[in-house]
């Protein structure tokens, strides 16, 4: 089968399209054909070995050399103790602690990772943009915000923050949301009451907020505090290592004032897959795609998500 292969972390030039083994299933393993699979910000973490806890299993080399964690396809085979899904069946899902290796024709999956029946209505493209990023933005915003709240959401106009953002609206908060110049019309355009450019100002000293939803922290926690309401609360989702590790120690002796400072900690699973998939369909929430590639157009894909120009999701076409 053809694969996207990285022998080592570097710029998207690293990646080579090759001609690699079909997986073969173990007894409680699904083989499945991957039709779409999305780019999230992770990949190119993966790839670059930037930030270092990305290189976990492989501080030289990478020791996943395929990239690709969202997934939507059609159960090839399964293996002989497999009782979750049957050969024929389409899924979706996030296979990132399970191995990854979605930019693929064929990628193995143990039967514990978290895959839910795509629904027919749902677009195999669409439904490859909703596992990572849909499961940040509902892990981090559903049921943590009320009407009038004053919602930030830093990094909007990317994956997770785009969907974080139109949650925000949704539950009636009054939503900010922080990204590039370039993104600030798009952002408007999903729902935001207010957009700020990062390259022009600093979040932190914009007032304060009942939600902070972090996709890309870069700021000290001292900084972001201010930026709490009393009773408020602030996650950090992704960003450099100083600032994460900061978050999980610093951020929780900063936390009086009935503020509550610290790491969201993404578990994937199916109900919030399938709780993505009714919101698509119902048309509460709106996937952008930015644009698709096929498989050949992965290094291409990788190097517009490093331009800081990808609105919303790339997703990547096997067929
Ligand atoms: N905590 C967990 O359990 C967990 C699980 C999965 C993933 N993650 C992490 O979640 C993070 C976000 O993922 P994603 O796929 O949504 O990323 P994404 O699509 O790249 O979105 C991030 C957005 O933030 C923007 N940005 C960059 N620097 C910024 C800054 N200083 N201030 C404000 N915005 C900035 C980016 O713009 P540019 O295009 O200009 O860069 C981009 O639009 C990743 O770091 C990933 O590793 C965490």
């Amino acid at each position: 089968m053809k694969a996207v292969v990285h022998q080592r972390y570097g710029p998207p030039e690293v990646l080579e399209l090759k001609e690699v083994t079909n997986p073969v299933p173990g007894p409680r393993d699904l083989i499945i054909e991957v039709h779409a699979a999305s780019v999230n910000r992770s990949d190119w973490e993966v790839l670059t070995g930037k930030p270092l806890y990305a290189r976990v299993g492989g501080l030289v080399r990478p020791k996943q050399q395929i990239l690709g964690t969202d997934i939507a396809g059609r159960v090839e085979a399964v293996g002989s103790e497999v009782e979750t899904f049957k050969p024929g069946e389409e899924v979706f899902g996030d296979i990132m602690y399970h191995g990854g290796g979605a930019f693929a024709e064929y990628v193995r999956v143990p039967d514990t990772a978290p895959l839910a029946r795509k629904p027919p209505t749902l677009g195999f493209a669409e439904a490859s943009t909703l596992p990572q990023a849909g499961v940040i933005a509902l892990q981090g915003v559903s049921g943590r915000v009320e009407s009038h709240d004053r919602v930030l959401i830093n990094g909007a106009g990317g994956g997770a923050g785009a969907f974080a953002l139109q949650m925000a609206k949704m539950a009636g908060a009054d939503v900010t949301g922080v990204d590039n110049g370039y993104k600030q019309a798009f952002i408007r355009s999903i729902g935001a009451d207010d957009v700020i450019d990062y390259t022009q100002a600093d979040y932190t000293k914009s007032g304060t907020y009942d939600l902070i939803l972090d996709l890309v922290c870069e700021r000290s926690m001292f900084a972001i505090r201010k930026a709490v309401a009393p009773g408020g609360r602030y996650r950090v989702v992704g960003g450099n290592t100083r600032s994460l590790l900061s978050a999980a120690t610093v951020g929780r002796l900063l936390a009086f004032g009935n503020r509550d400072i610290g790491v969201l900690g993404v578990r994937p699973n199916r109900d919030d897959l399938l709780a993505l998939a009714e919101m698509v369909a119902t048309g509460a929430l709106r996937v952008t795609i930015d644009r698709s590639y096929p498989l050949e157009g992965v290094t291409e894909a990788l190097e517009r998500l490093g331009e800081g120009r990808v609105l919303g999701k790339l997703v990547i076409e096997m067929r």
